[in-house]
């Protein structure tokens, strides 16, 4: 059974590991790590959830709070990635949705509400058919060659 939990500091291993496998940035293992540790330890601003079955994590996503705690908070989906073995299993879906509903819950009990989601990701990369249908996200801009090409921002706005 897949389950969609917080992740814990045992797990930063596993999930750097697939973001070495996933981002060309983050190629290096030693450096993902470092990526995940430090992002990690910005709990709450920081948010890691891993998909796993059993001790095994098959795949993350990463949640940043932006501008300040706020009552109206402006989220940014900040990372996702399933490892490669286990892609086109709705692994991807199932980590958004299910996340998400954690993370609404940490900013009810904080007081808050959830205004937007910001995400961006490469133009032709295909997550934008899952932001659309797991957050109702729409592209509002190209920035044009932001890491290795031109990014789509997408946004997902919520009603108060
Ligand atoms: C984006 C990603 C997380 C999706 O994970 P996933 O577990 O495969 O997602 P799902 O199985 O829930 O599929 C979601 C949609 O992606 C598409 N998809 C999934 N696997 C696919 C594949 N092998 N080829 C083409 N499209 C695929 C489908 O359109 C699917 O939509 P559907 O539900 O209408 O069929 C995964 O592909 C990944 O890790 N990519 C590398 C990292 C990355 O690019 N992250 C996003 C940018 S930060």
């Amino acid at each position: 059974m897949i389950l969609i939990k917080r992740a814990e500091q045992n797990q930063v291993k596993g999930i750097a590991e697939i973001t070495s496998q996933c981002f060309s940035g983050l190629k290096d293992l030693s450096m993902a790590r470092q990526w995940t540790n430090c992002n990690f330890q910005a709990y709450p601003r920081m948010q890691y959830f891993v998909a796993q079955e059993g001790d095994k994590i098959l795949g993350y996503i990463l949640w940043k709070e932006k501008g300040g705690f706020r009552k109206q908070a402006v989220i940014e989906l900040e990372q996702i990635a399933v490892d490669l073995k286990y892609r086109g299993q709705g692994i991807g879906t199932k980590i958004i949705t299910e996340s998400l509903i954690k993370i609404k819950d940490y900013l009810k009990i904080r007081g808050a509400s959830l205004k937007l989601i910001e995400v961006t990701t490469g133009t032709t990369n295909q997550a934008q058919k899952l932001y659309q249908k797991t957050l109702g996200a729409k592209v509002e801009t190209v920035i044009k060659d932001l890491f290795s090409g031109d990014e789509v921002i997408m946004i997902a706005r919520f009603k108060k």
